[in-house]
């Protein structure tokens, strides 16, 4: 299969309109989409990303109506954070209308639901005409893609389309939050903070362990690994061969390749393309300074242990 490249926003979604998948810029991550009620084109999503079949996918919207169209039980905490958060980096899941395939949810009866708001998304998901389910672009395990070069390095030949775009403003994958019950459970953290969540409903809590398995299936595989090994250090390592460093900071470490970062976000921002950028090089450790958790650093702290894990 060919795969078009493209900055043109109605000739990508016309791959959508007709069955295909394309990827596309978010404020996150890039994408990769499918039309949620088109069960062939959701199914060769996880075809062409290797995907285990029982990792949901997040539905993405547009606008506040398509919210309907995916959930009609929508939670008092969902309203607040849909207030607080939409359009932006934050998931909601909801119980999920019956018309939503099994295929988009992994067999779960919820959806995660989020309106991206960087503006290339915005005109491509409404060009769509319907809600696109989307994972991160990349094939199963792989760091997320920050930039649209990233996504072909993983899916050309695999995918129909690239919609074209800079490199990702925020880095990381969206906050998701379960808003089924009666307290809202923050399930994967993000670029929106616990703090910020309850700043507006302070009853939400952060799942960790089994329960959080059972609950959000996807974050039992793999995930963001680099070829590389990657170490967490708490300062700038002595050189080591053919090793690679990040972190935050003002002094140039002594290592064959680094990026020294001024902030949490600018690290956050940084590190996927970093580890991309290691694997190139063929680097074959990298070390990454632990950061503090709080805020983005949460997150951050979150998929430098996954990617150690790795
Ligand atoms: O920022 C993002 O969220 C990016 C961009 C493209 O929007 N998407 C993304 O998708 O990171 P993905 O598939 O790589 O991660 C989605 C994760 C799943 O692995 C799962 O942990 C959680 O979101 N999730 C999705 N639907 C869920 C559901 N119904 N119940 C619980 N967790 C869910
Ligand atoms: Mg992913």
């Amino acid at each position: 299969m060919k795969t078009e490249l493209t900055t043109d926003v109605e000739q990508a979604a016309n791959y959508i309109r007709s069955g295909g998948i394309v990827a596309f810029p978010t404020e996150t991550v890039y994408g990769l989409g499918a039309n949620v009620f088109d069960e062939n084109a959701v199914g060769r999503i996880f075809e062409a990303k290797q995907r285990p079949a029982d990792n949901p996918l997040i539905a993405h919207i547009s606008s506040l109506e398509q919210v309907g169209q995916l959930s009609d039980e929508i939670t008092d905490s969902a309203t607040k954070f849909i207030d607080a958060f939409f359009p932006g980096p934050l998931t909601i899941v909801l119980r999920k209308r019956d018309a939503v395939p099994m295929i988009a949810t992994a067999g779960l009866d919820t959806i995660g639901i989020r309106m991206p708001r960087f503006k290339l998304a915005n005109e491509f998901l409404k060009a769509c005409g319907a809600p696109v389910v989307a994972p991160s672009a990349n094939l199963s395990g792989r760091p997320s893609p920050t930039t649209w070069q990233a996504v072909a390095e993983d899916l050309d030949g695999r995918i129909d389309c690239i919609l074209q775009g800079e490199i990702t403003e925020i880095g990381i994958e969206s906050s998701v939050v379960d808003c089924t019950g009666d307290v809202p459970i923050l399930l994967r953290t993000g670029s929106v903070s616990l703090e910020e969540l309850r700043a507006v409903v302070p009853e939400t809590t952060y799942e960790q362990g089994s329960d959080l398995i059972i609950r959000s299936p996807g974050l039992r595989h793999k995930h963001y690994s680099p070829r590389a090994s990657v170490v967490l250090v708490d300062s700038v390592p002595r050189d080591s061969e053919n090793a690679a460093f990040i972190g935050i900071g003002s002094n140039e470490p002594n290592i064959s390749f680094s990026k020294i970062c001024v902030d949490q976000h600018d690290y956050a921002h940084s590190l996927f393309e970093f580890f991309r950028e290691c694997d190139r090089r063929g680097i074959s450790t990298i070390y990454c300074q632990t950061v503090s958790e709080t805020g983005i650093g949460a997150a951050l702290m979150d998929r430098l242990r996954r990617a150690a894990a790795g």
